[in-house]
């Protein structure tokens, strides 16, 4: 049974036009499905909740137990499709404040990222944080060339060798990526660290499900096989090439009717502080994946109701342009009662007895109505609660309307020829070898 839903009634006069769109579907569906167990295709996400490496699964749950017994800190050095799956998936399911709890509150390592800027401050205020803590390293790149998790892991690396002895350093050192080209392969290979490795079937946006995500996942506590066993059941209820009864095809084809109407900006909303790195997650999911030959919604987020109070007024009456999608979580993990009190100083009394949660969706259900009102139409993905089969879901779902979308659009849903411009810029600039001219 999946725990996802749907709420499609506030963008109803555009509902009205989805089925139309079921021949092209279900030729998509063909042939995204088509591609699944092709080596040299991108579409290896498809099957990964079924079709996955049981024995480097076990592998990562090995490497993170020992990660959480010996280190206060695993550096997950990586960015873009490289760290942002598994920091919206930590950060989602842990207590807010994880990173700084007590460690017997925690009991397992903090996690903290590195690699996924150039910023000097970052990095050194990350050493001096660390300091004679114990870390342990995930290093993630796919490519195994990228510059800004290269030079972070340069830096880390000259630290690990300090601080430990050589083969200590060694055996704290985690490497993700390809299974046989890239510098970092090839250094992994000489320094012989731990390696996991990404299905070459695989890109890095769609990649959490892989080593990617699954030992930082794993080691901040996270149940991965609940995780894997959510991505099943979305696999699974996904897998209807018939629109009428497929759910994540009805938004990827209306997320392209809204598209068609001028709606070109798409805010992933949530009322969860907590999933924060999942809008960012989606972000680039969907920036990365359709944002090509000047097409593609713009992939935004909020946070209500914190943005309610700076990017609420341009939602109401700026330009028409925008739709919302509200990711609704049913239960919260814990709830607070509102008192009643004597004096009602602070005139809340008409409140007591309701709870914070309660509040929290009247606020939504408002900011919907004055939103849809405002010509802001909005879609509900509601889950019933944040765990990790959900999640699994919930990245199931969006990578395949994703997939599904960004094909209706008409463009390659799984390349990303745009990034490597400021790249060739940048390395002209710095003098890199083969660059000078280009
Ligand atoms: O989704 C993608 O392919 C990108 O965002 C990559 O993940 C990102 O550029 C990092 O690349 P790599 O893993 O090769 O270091």
């Amino acid at each position: 049974m999946g725990n996802i839903k749907i709420n499609f009634d506030n963008a109803k006069d555009f509902e009205k036009k989805i089925m139309k769109y079921s021949r092209q579907v279900k030729e998509i569906h063909k042939e995204l499905h088509a591609k699944a167990d092709d080596k040299n295709e991108f579409c290896g996400w498809l099957n990964l909740p079924t079709n996955y490496d049981k024995e480097e699964f076990e592998k990562i749950k090995k490497a993170a137990k020992k990660i959480q017994a010996d280190s206060d800190i695993l550096l997950v050095i990586g960015i873009g499709g490289s760290y942002l799956g598994a920091r919206a998936v930590i950060e989602s399911l842990n207590n807010t404040f994880y990173n700084i709890q007590a460690n017997n509150q925690r009991k397992t390592p903090q996690i903290l990222y590195v690699g996924n800027s150039l910023s000097p401050n970052y990095i050194s205020d990350l050493v001096n944080y660390i300091g004679d803590k114990d870390i342990s390293i995930n290093v993630i790149s796919k490519s195994g060339t990228t510059t800004e998790p290269a030079i972070a892991f340069r830096i880390f690396r000259e630290i690990m060798e300090n601080k430990y002895s050589l083969k200590e350093a060694r055996s704290r050192i985690y490497v993700t990526t390809d299974s046989e080209k890239g510098a970092l392969k090839t250094l992994a290979d000489k320094e012989k660290y731990t390696t996991f490795v990404i299905p070459d079937n695989v890109g890095g946006r769609y990649s959490v499900l892989t080593a990617v995500g699954l030992l930082p996942i794993a080691t901040a506590g996270v149940n991965i096989d609940e995780l894997m066993e959510g991505a099943r059941i979305a696999q699974d209820r996904y897998s209807d090439e018939n629109l009428k009864y497929n759910e994540c095809y009805k938004y990827a084809v209306l997320r392209n009717i809204l598209y068609e109407d001028e709606k070109n900006i798409e805010i992933l909303v949530t009322y969860e502080p907590k999933m924060h790195y999942f809008i960012e997650w989606w972000k680039q999911l969907f920036g990365e994946s359709e944002g090509k030959e000047q097409k593609g919604i713009y992939p935004s987020g909020a946070e209500f109701t914190t943005d309610l109070h700076s990017l609420g007024q341009y939602i109401q009456q700026g330009r028409r342009n925008l739709f919302e999608t509200v990711i609704s979580i049913e239960n919260p993990e814990n709830d607070i009662e509102l008192k009643k009190e004597e004096d009602d100083m602070d005139n809340l009394n008409y409140l007591a007895g309701k709870t914070m949660d309660y509040v929290n969706k009247k606020a939504m259900e408002a900011t919907i109505a004055a939103h849809v009102e405002g010509d802001v139409p909005n879609i509900v993905v509601n889950i019933n609660k944040l765990d990790a089969n959900n999640m699994g879901q919930l990245i199931y779902f969006f990578e395949l309307a994703c997939a599904m979308s960004g094909s209706i659009l008409g463009i390659n849903p799984f390349n990303q020829p745009g990034v490597e411009k400021y790249k060739t810029n940048m390395f002209k600039l710095l003098g890199k070898p083969g660059y000078e001219g280009k």
